[in-house]
């Protein structure tokens, strides 16, 4: 089967893992890049990357580069792809632009003279214009120009593969789930150990701890926008049913204790009804301020977490954030047993904390640089 060579899109920091997943989904000729892997894959591969990857947030198909000068240039480019091969009458589309150090100032300007460029090909080719869909178009075009150099790319995954469907209720500060995944990752937890987080917010981190520990596939109960597409609907459908059919048969129960925790009664609220949606049972929530609770009631496992950075979560400034570091270390100290990763996006964190990590990786949660800081479990003091 013909390989295609793809590019998914990460978030930052996060690409050595994105590539080393990718490489157990068997992509081949796998190169990390800033922001996201190029990769080659099958159908049957793409259809197991759409559907298990749980670090990728876009998988594209690059159509072409262009040197694109103007409002002229981004019309020509658009104008001379062969978008008949793809888009067939009926089909609908959205363009989506992306800008990095450009002459144009706005992104919708370039989006609409690539809209222009493509309409009009395929009314010279087929007598009638296609029509736009922004919510549910059959092709996302992406494209992305830095000064002059424009590429233009198909989405494969339509709505992001970060939209796992389960986020029904939102608290302030949540991060993606393929951030919290790649996060996951980072900690080598493999859902065998008991898991928590003690300020778990919307739930994100347990929650995907939660689809690594039943092994439950992300993209299991969503469509793709490739899907759809005519030229490959009738090969991928199959390859999509069995993969997903196989990824059905894989989900387990969690074989060991997991627990999400927040000090608020409100997030514990919206926190409820995520795992609901995600359809995770036995993923206990409790009410429980960190800087004091004790470790829950089992073997001891991983704690993983993103406590508040202070900056938009209003919690005294910068000295109310160390002393709440401070007494989040002083707590943890007495977890014998427990290893911590901790995504700090505060400075004063690792310093205040008190404990001396074992590593650390450098990660973006969106706009924010933090460290990820694994801790390595403490031992209990013996006695002489
Ligand atoms: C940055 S948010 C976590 C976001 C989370 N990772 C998500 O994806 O939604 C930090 C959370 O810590 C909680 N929190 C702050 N101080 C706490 C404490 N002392 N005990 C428990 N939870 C606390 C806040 O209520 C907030 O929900």
């Amino acid at each position: 089967m013909e390989r295609l060579p793809l590019y998914a899109t990460a978030s930052r920091g996060t690409e050595p893992f994105l590539a080393q997943e990718l490489e157990t989904l068997g992509c081949k000729r796998i190169r990390q890049d800033r922001g996201g892997v190029r990769f080659f894959a099958a159908l049957d591969e793409i259809a197991r990357v759409l559907v298990h990857s749980r670090i990728a947030m876009r998988v594209l198909y690059p159509l072409r580069q262009f040197e694109a000068q103007g409002a002229e240039g981004l019309y020509e480019a658009a104008h001379s792809l062969p978008w008949e091969d793809w888009l067939e009458r009926g089909s609908t589309f959205s363009i989506e632009a992306t800008l990095k150090d450009s002459e144009h100032t706005h992104s919708g300007f370039v989006a609409l003279k690539l809209k222009d460029g493509l309409v009009d090909r395929l009314r010279e080719k087929w007598g009638q214009r296609p029509d736009v869909d922004t919510r549910t178009p059959t092709f996302h075009i992406v494209a992305h120009l830095a000064r002059t150099s424009l590429s233009v790319s198909l989405d494969l995954s339509g709505d992001p593969l970060f939209k796992r469907g389960y986020r029904t209720a939102t608290t302030a500060a949540p991060m993606k789930e393929t951030l919290a995944a790649a996060i996951l990752m980072a900690s080598k937890y493999d859902g065998t150990e008991p898991f928590l987080d003690p300020m778990a917010g919307s739930g994100t981190l347990a929650i995907e701890a939660g689809f690594i520990a039943t092994r439950r596939a992300p993209g299991l109960s969503r469509s793709f926008a490739c899907e759809a597409w005519p030229s490959f609907a009738p090969k991928l459908k199959p390859l999509m049913d069995e993969v997903k059919r196989a990824a059905h048969g894989q989900v387990r129960a969690a074989p060991a204790p997991l627990y999400a925790r927040d000090y608020d009664d409100e997030v514990i609220t919206a926190l409820k009804r995520n795992v609901t949606a995600a359809g995770l049972s036995s993923l206990r929530i409790e009410s429980a301020d960190a800087t004091v609770a004790d470790p829950p009631p089992c073997d001891p496992g991983l704690l993983c977490t993103n406590p508040p950075y202070g900056e938009r979560l209003g919690t005294g400034g910068q000295k109310g954030m160390k002393s709440f570091f401070h007494k989040l270390g002083t707590n943890l100290k007495r977890w014998e047993g427990w290893r911590f990763s901790v995504l700090a996006g505060n400075d004063a964190f690792e310093s205040a904390f008190g404990m001396r990590p074992g590593s650390k990786q450098a990660l973006w949660n969106g706009a924010i640089a933090c460290e990820l800081l694994h801790y390595p479990a403490r031992l209990p003091k013996r006695t002489p």
